[in-house]
């Protein structure tokens, strides 16, 4: 047999880049992350290797989510898990801030701190803060021996497997799966959901793995969109809710690598100030999975198309048809319950990101100016 590929495409598993590799490995990173975190009826959650008891967890009454840059969008759409299905108030940082703010943290406050690496030295430095206030620090993290692992009380451990490139795809969805999988474990011992509600939401999450996968088989309208924006310099994402968290991840993830100028909105706060910004052609990518804010979405969607705007809406199927009338492309993700749409939602974004940067001539794995693991504060 003759295989022409060399040491570092074999790596790649055939991909040309890392990050298209860690793109389609998300249905598997899902998977691995739930494996033996699902009870065998499949309608409770067990976190076995978790310290904290339910005793402590009734008792808290404040949590902080603190990371940077990636990790901390995951916490943004951990935030919402938490808050709708816990109803404990949900504060987030970016680890940067957070020691300097004098933050209020005590003895009730779970401190929740999200690092793939690991080491990345102001998150690990506002776990120590939060450690002396006598918080109790739980880790989501990518890596069982990092620092961050080592030095929090508690950890779940995202099984990712190793990210190589800088841009970070799969361990973000994987945090998203541990922040679902550790609300519904909040609401299990807290009592705040009932047991059908969570069974069904379980059930939601088992079923992301295969939409995923039915995404991630066609690429080809992402990419040809792709090479349509990489001609640009600026551009808007805009969304509300859970769909202004992944707005935020999607704009990183397209400045990252693609180098492209873009800013993340909430939807409703364009017309105070952004919206000037607003020419004729300029791309804007909005948002709109949330049926409960869908007609407050269209509306701002309508703001900018009044513009000049040229828009490409990520919704669900049902909803194409009637977004096209003020949008210039739809692109349809799989349905899914509301607040798991993120897990699906920023898939076309990461794809959007790595087929801009390709068509720019950009180093894809390794972008500019930035490195993988930030171990300097
Ligand atoms: C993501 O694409 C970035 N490279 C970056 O924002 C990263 O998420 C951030 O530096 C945090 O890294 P960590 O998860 O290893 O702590």
């Amino acid at each position: 047999i003759h295989v022409d590929w060399d040491a570092v495409t074999a790596e790649k598993g055939g991909f040309e880049h890392f990050m298209l590799k860690e793109i389609h490995e998300q249905p598997k990173a899902y998977r691995d992350t739930m494996r033996g975190r699902i009870d065998e009826s499949g309608k409770k959650v067990v976190l076995p290797e978790l310290k904290l008891t339910p005793e402590q967890i009734k008792g808290i009454n404040k949590i902080q989510i603190i990371a940077c840059g990636t990790a901390y969008h995951a916490g943004l759409v951990g935030r919402n898990a938490i808050e709708s299905l816990v109803r404990i108030p949900v504060e987030t940082d970016v680890a940067s801030e957070y020691r300097y703010r004098s933050p209020i943290v005590t003895p009730d406050t779970l401190v929740i701190v999200v690092s793939q690496s690991g080491e990345t030295a102001d998150t690990l430095a506002a776990l120590r803060e939060a450690q002396s206030h006598g918080a109790h620090v739980l880790a989501i993290t990518n890596v069982v021996g990092s620092s961050i692992a080592r030095d929090a009380d508690d950890v779940i451990v995202t099984l990712a497997g190793p990210e190589i490139a800088v841009a970070s795809t799969k361990a973000y969805t994987s945090q998203l799966i541990a922040f679902y999988l550790l609300s519904l474990y909040l609401a299990e011992v807290r009592g705040t959901q009932a047991p059908e509600e969570i069974a069904q939401i379980i059930a939601a999450m088992q079923a992301l793995p295969e939409q995923l996968d039915s995404m991630l088989a066609k690429p080809e309208a992402i990419k040809a969109y792709a090479e349509q924006i990489s001609k640009h310099e600026h551009l808007f994402f805009i969304g509300r809710g859970i769909d202004y968290a992944v707005a935020q991840e999607g704009s990183l993830k397209l400045k990252e690598i693609s180098y492209i100028h873009s800013e993340a909105y909430a939807a409703g706060e364009l017309k105070h100030g952004t919206l000037a910004l607003i020419e004729e052609g300029i791309p804007v990518i909005a948002l709109a999975t949330q049926e409960a804010v869908l007609e407050k979405t269209v509306s701002n969607i309508k703001e900018v198309s009044a513009r000049g705007a040229d828009i490409m809406a990520i919704t669900h199927e049902e909803h194409v048809a009637g977004l096209l009338k003020s949008v210039n492309q739809v692109f349809a993700i799989p349905k899914t319950m509301p607040l798991l749409t993120p897990a699906l939602s920023v898939v076309p974004l990461q794809l959007l990101s790595y087929y801009a940067s390709l068509a720019r001539g950009n180093d894809v794995d390794k972008p500019r100016n930035l490195a993988k693991s930030v171990t300097v504060e």
